[in-house]
């Protein structure tokens, strides 16, 4: 290969990585593969952001690692799944646990807006209340809440690691519109795309 030649592939595949680069963080989320997180419960998951509801343990997202917004649909995170684990309580100070960890799929987005405290990270302030990078609203019908909650602690701090999904259990439902997507489930863990991003993060 002549110098030039090398030259010029390099500056090609410079540019495959900036690219990327470019599309991960489109919209100015930030999605990271593992980091600091927060825990809370709801219920009423039937009809989640992702469009897809799912049988096993699933979570709504904040909206800033989500990739979406409020009635934009799927974000990026739909479909993932992630060892959620936690260490320690923030009302309950001294409380040592025992903690658990579960595996949940992503299905719904945790706005920012309305719920500040959690799920209110943003580009300019990226944690939350709590320090956590990333909030996690695990669903109570699909027994995620129960599964990873000691008795009477209902909010939590720790962390997260994105995994295959192959260590999930549970199956999806049926796509309740077009353009519902759960395509995190097949992808690689982040940084790449499945669902992809849309609008603009918080
Ligand atoms: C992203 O994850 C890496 C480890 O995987 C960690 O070192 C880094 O602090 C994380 N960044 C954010 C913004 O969470
Ligand atoms: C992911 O792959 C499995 C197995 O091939 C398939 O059944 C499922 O429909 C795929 N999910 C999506 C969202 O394409």
């Amino acid at each position: 290969m002549s110098l030039k030649h090398l030259a010029v592939s390099t500056f090609l595949f410079a540019l495959a990585g900036a690219s990327a680069i470019d599309k991960r963080a489109d919209g100015g989320y930030i999605q990271n593969a593992s980091g600091s997180a927060s825990f809370t419960q709801y219920s009423g998951c039937g009809s989640p952001a992702c469009g897809i509801p799912a049988s096993g343990f699933t979570a709504a997202m904040s909206q800033l690692a989500f990739g979406s917004a409020s009635g934009l649909g799927a974000g990026d995170a739909c479909g993932r799944c992630f060892a959620v684990t936690g260490s320690a309580d923030p009302y309950s100070p001294g409380f040592t646990g025992p903690f658990s960890t579960v595996v949940v799929k992503i299905t719904d987005l945790c706005p920012a807006q309305g719920n500040e405290e959690w799920c209110g990270q943003s580009q300019s302030s990226p944690t939350n209340q709590h320090g956590a990078s990333v909030h996690f609203d695990l669903c109570e019908d699909s027994g995620a809440a129960g599964a990873f909650f000691p008795s009477g602690h209902g909010a939590l701090t720790g962390s997260y690691q994105e995994v295959p999904c192959s260590q999930w259990s549970g199956s999806d439902g049926n796509p309740l519109w077009t353009g519902a997507c759960l395509s995190g489930e097949n992808a690689s863990i982040w940084p790449s795309t499945g669902c992809g991003n849309k609008g603009t993060a918080p």
